[in-house]
């Protein structure tokens, strides 16, 4: 059968990185024209094998033997070469630039030494017509939302001639339309032929696309199945190494006084918007991506200007011209955008979550290292963070270890009101819910938090009330009683309004 074929063998493949065997004797077929979906917990290895197979990553040793010429290591040139392309979980665009100019960077589009930017935009949109999209090749990337920008980089790879496409968790930042787009997308290139390696932490999509699953666990690949002969339980099972039940963990409620008011507050795209939260309450912003939950909390956090209406800290009015004023109140924000604004990439592990408490830990400019080894310490072990040392560079750490790593240093900061924007992004089913516990936790302790989430059932699960909002406007309040999945999306979609 054709379609057993094999396009791309890896064998016994083997990577260290100092403190971390990244890769255990990896072996993994992937055949012409279909599926794969690669899965594991966070550090399993993932993205360090898909680097070995774009070349971003030399190996320490074993093959790759791509349509039937084997390479000891692969290079970027020959990955291009060959068309293997890859998007992977941080994106590598312009935003300033067009979409034409992001698809055909660093190509020759035309003989002569001017580009001809007309044809380039015109393959661009036959590109993406392919694809059955309509994108203008002229818009800016920066003005695209995440979905469309993904477009660009599939695109992109696809500019490229590519004929085998990695994609890093190409839906952890997708709300569940875009993620139908990007299924559509993904469909549409399998009938063209196209050979696919999929990885995503949101187990039930992989169901919808895949031909088979390969799971790893501590970088050895555990199994490789038809997706038809296994279930999600199965998956679980082989990601975590024992049986895990999916559910959200009970706490005990007590409210305390309000801490936090906002009346008829407005930021610049978003408002007016009102409600009160309490000590050890969480609160849910529900909405579609672009409903404006990230301004509302960025506004309340400080970090973008309050336009009109009142905000109440602990009883108090303010008015924050800035996060360190919200911080002094308080306040904490764990983003959403964690390459720009979570963590200092550069920086230790311990640096980046002590970061918030560095000032109650100083103590005439010398800071209180045995403490503070003592609450990194801690963190570290609640979230499960897999780092060889506190001193690891945090860019050296995998996708979702660095997304816990912002998550534990505000956690740490000893603030009583927490908004927590997609807290779980791509961040694997075993640690989410050590996250939710935590979660718990600090509202049982009595910290007020804010909860933002494109996942439905998250957002459900682990909040008390809600506040849903469309177009920037609050269409909708419900208390846990009042909550049903038809309900949220009929007010995030603006068919319902308060
Ligand atoms: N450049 C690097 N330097 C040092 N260690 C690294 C480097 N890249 C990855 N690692 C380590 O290798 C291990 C595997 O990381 P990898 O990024 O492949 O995980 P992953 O499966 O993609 O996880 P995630 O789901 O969180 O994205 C991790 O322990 C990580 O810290
Ligand atoms: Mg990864």
């Amino acid at each position: 059968m054709s379609n057993q074929e094999v396009l791309l063998r890896l064998s016994h493949i083997e990577k260290s990185f100092p403190g971390v065997h990244a890769l255990k004797d990896v072996s993994l077929e992937v055949r012409k024209g279909e599926v794969l979906a690669l899965i594991g917990e966070n550090g399993a290895g993932k993205s360090t094998l898909i680097k070995a197979i774009t070349g971003a990553h030399a190996p320490d040793s074993g093959t790759i033997e791509f349509d039937g010429v084997t390479y000891d290591k692969m290079t970027p040139e020959i990955a291009l070469q060959v068309g293997i392309g890859a998007i992977y979980q941080e994106f590598t665009q312009a935003p300033p630039l067009s979409v034409a100019e992001n698809v055909f960077m660093n190509l020759r589009v035309n003989d002569g030494p001017f580009r001809d930017y007309a044809l380039m935009c015109k393959k661009t949109k036959e590109i993406t017509d392919k694809l059955g999209v309509d994108i203008n090749p002229r818009a800016l990337v920066k003005d695209l939302t995440v979905g469309y920008k993904q477009l660009v980089e599939i695109s992109k790879a696809l500019a490229r001639n590519a004929r085998f496409l990695i994609m890093d968790e190409p839906t952890a930042p997708l709300t569940d339309d875009e993620v139908e787009l990007l299924f559509k997308i993904i469909r549409e290139l399998k009938e063209q032929g196209m050979t696919i390696i999929y990885i995503s932490h949101r187990l039930d999509e992989l169901f919808e696309v895949s031909d088979r699953v390969t799971v790893m666990r501590d970088g050895e690949v555990v199994v490789t199945k038809d997706i038809n002969e296994i279930d999600k339980p199965m998956l679980i099972k082989y990601m975590v190494g024992r049986e895990l039940k999916e559910s959200f963990p009970e706490r005990d409620k007590h409210y305390g006084d309000v801490v936090l008011e906002v009346k008829d507050f407005c930021g610049e795209t978003v408002g007016p918007v009102s409600f009160t939260l309490r000590e050890g309450e969480i609160l849910g912003f529900g909405g579609l991506v672009g409903a404006g939950r990230t301004e509302l909390a960025r506004a309340i956090f400080g970090a973008d200007p309050q336009v009109s209406g009142e905000l109440y800290v602990k009883g108090q009015k303010v008015h924050f011209k800035s996060s360190m004023e919200a911080i002094e109140h308080g306040l904490g924000y764990v983003s959403e955008d964690r390459k720009n604004q979570g963590v200092l990439q550069n920086m230790a592990v311990d640096f980046n979550i002590s970061l918030p408490i560095i000032k109650k830990l100083s103590h005439m400019l010398l800071v209180n290292t045995k403490k503070e080894r003592e609450i990194v310490q801690k963190q570290v072990d609640d979230m499960s963070i897999k780092t060889p040392s506190l001193k690891q560079r945090t860019s050296n750490l995998s996708g979702g270890n660095q997304q816990k790593v912002v998550l534990g240093k505000w956690l740490a900061s000893e603030s009583d009101i927490l908004i927590l924007d997609e807290p779980t992004r791509g961040i694997d089913v075993g640690s989410k819910q050590e996250i939710y516990k935590l979660i718990n936790r600090l509202a049982e302790q009595g910290k007020a938090i804010i909860v933002i989430s494109s996942e439905m059932e998250e957002l459900l699960g682990l909040t008390d009330r809600m506040l849903v909002l469309y177009e920037g406007k609050c269409t909708g309040k419900l208390e846990k009683e009042e909550y049903s999945q038809e309900k949220v999306l009929q007010y995030a979609s603006g068919e319902l309004s308060l």
